[in-house]
């Protein structure tokens, strides 16, 4: 306890805690933050844990991001924790659930897939078919995705 990293608290917003070690910057990417609007967003990397070993947090403040939006960070952190703060205090508390269906934020492997055409575009969406290691099926040209391409994609 005493060597354990202490960050400020946060008045109002969101903590991701339980992330997986060194993958906060990934979790950030995907869901767009900072962005204009957001202010003091805090991350601390591979601190120790009592449960996992090493770990990640990221502390949004003023900011309650919504579950479906932080379901889709399952994908890289499975054993994430939400934890909506309000007035110091943690008011929700919810682990991260992998949605059956991932959108945009990974690419199809496929070159030739819809998703991949220069021109047009459209968003890609997976089928989530197996969660432990993650593997996704391309909802159009039906490529499977292993784990091992999705890490390659945050690297
Ligand atoms: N936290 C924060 N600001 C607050 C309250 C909590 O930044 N005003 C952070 C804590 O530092 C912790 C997370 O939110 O990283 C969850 O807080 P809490 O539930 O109090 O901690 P634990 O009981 O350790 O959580 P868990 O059981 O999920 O490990
Ligand atoms: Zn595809």
């Amino acid at each position: 306890m005493k060597s354990e990293l202490k960050i400020k608290a946060i008045e109002n917003g969101t903590v991701i805690d339980h992330i997986t070690a060194n993958k906060a910057l990934h979790i950030l990417k995907i869901l767009g933050l900072p962005d204009e609007d957001v202010i003091n967003v805090t991350v601390a990397m591979n601190v120790s844990s009592r449960e996992t070993g090493r770990k990640d947090i990221v502390k949004i403040e003023n900011r309650e991001i919504d579950h479906e939006e932080l379901n889709q960070i399952a994908l890289i952190a499975p054993k994430a924790t939400i934890n909506i703060i309000r007035n110091y205090e943690v008011i929700k508390k919810d682990k991260i659930i992998l949605p059956q269906v991932i959108k945009s934020i990974i690419k199809c492997t496929n070159d030739k897939c819809i998703t991949n055409y220069e021109n047009e575009p459209i968003n890609s969406k997976f089928n989530v078919i197996e969660s432990q290691p993650p593997v996704l099926r391309c909802h159009y040209c039906e490529k499977l995705i292993k784990n091992e391409d999705i890490e390659k994609q945050f690297e």
